[in-house]
């Protein structure tokens, strides 16, 4: 704390992410990163980088990828808005409209939310999910301006299907619905489809956790060109360059190589498929996720003492102290070859602590 803090920063709460370890022996499953490493394209074209590019500013409107994401997606280049990760996207997104008002979201999700709503004087209203932590979505038609929704959800993995998200979007037709697709491409639907269809409709998306990228730090927004003007009004207001010339050429090599998507997916599918068996059978309650981790709790066996004796064992993964997620642990998806050494260590584990 210091004298020249404005009152803001000293009632911040920042968000605190996932630990990253310096060691690299470590089996780390605890921020969601890819199983494998990024397409070889991408690294080609960060090999590619001159001397001029670097020499010069990137392109502040980077037309090129978001050209790329528009086409993949049948949207124009006004549909998209990137930025420096996701978080970055969401962050304008909060100042550019959801500031000082209120807005709702679930009472278990994303850990930034509450930081953005605090930093920008939203009142957030957290929603109560069911017990077994799906949205209860008949509670998400209120007052609020806006809905904020992560899809699939995060710490949970459920997701929605697009059905859903179009009877949301379409019985509030005048509030703004976010739908974070930070986890897109592991399974769930994406709502990119409505865009054309919905002005109160706006879709963030990441390469951290689809494309291998974490990273890189590149994030995107699709909605109406009414939505992304809004947001361009915001960025260049606080950064003109968020994304630097390497990032925009490797993220266009990544969003070009929609064969190394879908290969990955399917790879995360199957090792998830593969872990969410292998802890079924050692006792564990399995969410059903469609995201790159799972989230998971023991019948015995209380989450704190899980993620010790994983530490102990060279093993990261994710937990939260909150009173309705405390005995959960979120692992994220690994390779085969951790899947079978998460089996292997939990398996140890649950032999040294039986009753
Ligand atoms: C739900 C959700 N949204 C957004 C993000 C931010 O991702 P990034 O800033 O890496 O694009 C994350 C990262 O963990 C997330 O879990």
């Amino acid at each position: 704390m210091s004298r020249f803090w404005v009152e803001t920063v000293a009632g911040l709460k920042p968000y605190v992410p996932g630990e990253q370890p310096a060691s690299v022996s470590l089996v780390k499953l605890n921020t969601n990163e890819h199983a494998l490493p990024p397409s070889a394209a991408v690294l080609d074209a960060i090999r590619a980088i001159e001397g001029d590019d670097l020499r010069r500013y990137p392109d502040p409107a980077a037309a090129k990828l978001r050209s790329m994401i528009g086409s993949a997606e049948s949207l124009s280049p006004e549909h998209v808005f990137v930025g420096n990760g996701s978080d970055e996207v969401l962050a304008h997104l909060w100042f550019g409209f959801l500031s000082g008002r209120p807005v709702q979201t679930l009472d278990t999700t994303y850990g930034f939310y509450p930081v953005w709503a605090r930093l920008y004087g939203s009142e957030l209203i957290e929603v109560p999910v069911h017990s077994d932590f799906s949205a209860d979505l008949e509670s998400l038609t209120g007052s609020a301006n806006a809905i904020v929704l992560a899809n699939p959800n995060a710490p949970t993995g459920l997701a929605l299907s697009r059905k859903e998200i179009e009877a949301l979007v379409a019985t509030n037709r005048d509030r703004l619905v976010v739908i974070d697709e930070a986890y897109y491409g592991f399974g769930a639907e994406s709502a990119a489809p409505l865009v054309p269809e919905y002005d109160n409709l706006i879709i963030t998306r990441s390469l951290s956790k689809s494309h291998a990228l974490a990273g890189l730090r590149v994030g995107y927004a699709l909605a109406q060109p009414e939505l992304i003007e809004g947001l361009n009004r915001v960025k260049d207001s606080f950064n003109s360059y968020p994304l630097d010339a390497v990032a925009q050429a490797a993220a266009a090599a990544a969003i070009d190589d929609s064969d190394w998507l879908l290969h990955a997916s399917a790879v995360v599918a199957e090792s998830r498929q593969v872990m969410a068996d292998g802890l079924i059978e050692l006792g564990f309650e399995v969410l059903p996720s469609l995201a790159n981790f799972i989230f998971v709790r023991h019948q015995q066996l209380s989450g704190a003492r899980l993620f010790d004796e994983l530490r102990v064992r060279d093993m990261l993964v994710r937990r939260w102290d909150h009173a309705r997620i405390s005995e959960w642990l979120r692992i994220s998806v690994g390779t085969r070859a951790q899947a079978d050494q998460l089996l292997h260590g939990v398996r140890e584990i649950l032999q040294a602590n039986a009753p």
